[in-house]
């Protein structure tokens, strides 16, 4: 430490030395820089003054040019350190808004996301990412109070007519009247999956987890880790699965009190206006596709190993009887027994789980 502080008065002794030599400015006198400087190192250069200006241009200078580009790397790296900590606020980092002029907001440095809608227009943002399989957490709280007509979309989609996606969708209710869970997946353009859920907590109340989880054998939407739905790769039964077209994350709050709240019955109360919904705590262990390539070992072999216990993952004993208490009490629509609805036979996936 004495030795660092040494070399730090050392130069820049060495420097205001050097500087008021070159410009025939007057010497400053030994008691100014002791000031500044640790007597043990003033004292040696003011007693043999020509001599230290010698060593200084001769020895020092080259060296201090060497510790000065070694300081401002150092700096420089302190620098990029402190820009890093304030991008780990991650929706800036991770995160675009993409519509509704000015009613999406990045707050807290970019630790919590707020949607807004009103009569005259909706807002949303995306992902900058694009994954090819996932698990993707994030913190929502909904529109309170009465939200009657106003849909808060949280959902993965690829682009393209025959697209993939992976939605979850909160359909809002008069105060006191629960909020619809609804979900569904698309496989190659073709939905028509939807199951939909009544929660055990009001979700405008607090912030809670919404989760969903993309592996190449299913995906599992959960709330609070406790899965609701789980979309098996049904493949060997002739069933398409998203595997192969990469899907960005998008959300967004928009009106649709045509059809969401008691299928159109109830219309969006704009007395209420703006309606705000927020987001926070973002995580995705996720594989991530930029210029054809994944993130992520694509060797089947070495897949597991190296992607995280989520590549593999299934529900385990405990999150199967989970997945069935949601089922069985909260539940309100299941495209899996709607038998009206498929005349011709409930979809294949339907027949095996
Ligand atoms: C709103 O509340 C009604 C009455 O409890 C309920 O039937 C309905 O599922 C709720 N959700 C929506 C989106 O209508």
């Amino acid at each position: 430490m004495a030795g660092r502080i040494m070399l730090v008065s050392a130069i820049c002794t060495a420097i205001l030395l050097y500087f008021f030599q070159a410009n025939n400015c007057p010497q400053p006198s030994s008691l100014d820089l002791s000031l500044h400087f640790p007597l043990h190192f003033t004292f040696p250069i003011f007693t043999g003054y020509k001599y230290n200006t010698m060593l200084i241009q001769t020895l020092l200078v080259p060296r201090l040019l060497k510790h000065m580009s070694m300081a401002s790397t150092l700096h420089l790296f302190l620098v990029l350190g402190s820009l890093m900590v304030a991008s780990a606020g991650n929706f800036y980092k991770d995160f675009d808004i993409t519509w509704g002029d000015g009613r999406a907001k990045m707050l807290n440095n970019g630790d919590l996301l707020t949607l807004s809608l009103d009569k005259a227009s909706g807002s949303g943002f995306q992902s900058k990412n694009e994954y090819l399989y996932g698990k993707i957490d994030m913190q929502l709280k909904l529109v309170p109070g009465n939200s009657a007509g106003t849909v808060t979309a949280y959902y993965l989609k690829s682009p393209g007519s025959t697209w993939d996606e992976i939605d979850f969708e909160f359909l809002g209710n008069l105060s006191g009247d629960p909020y619809t869970l609804h979900t569904n997946v698309f496989t190659n353009g073709k939905g028509d999956r939807e199951q939909q859920f009544h929660l055990w907590f009001d979700p405008a109340a607090d912030f809670h987890t919404y989760s969903i989880l993309w592996n190449p054998q299913r995906i599992v939407f959960s709330v609070d880790g406790t899965p609701i739905r789980e979309f098996k790769n049904s493949e060997s039964i002739g069933v398409p699965f998203p595997k192969n077209q990469p899907m960005r994350i998008y959300s967004s709050l928009w009106n649709a009190d045509d059809w969401a709240t008691r299928g159109g019955l109830v219309k969006t109360d704009w007395t209420h206006a703006p309606f705000t919904a927020s987001y926070r705590n973002f995580n995705a262990e996720a594989c991530v596709w930029s210029n054809g390539k994944s993130s992520c070992a694509s060797n089947s072999a070495s897949s597991t190993s190296s992607n995280g216990a989520w590549f593999s993952q299934e529900l385990d004993s405990t999150n199967q009887n989970r997945l069935k208490w949601v089922q069985k009490n909260y539940m309100i629509y299941n495209y899996c027994t709607d038998t009206k609805r498929f005349p011709q036979g409930l979809p294949a996936e339907c027949r095996i789980s």
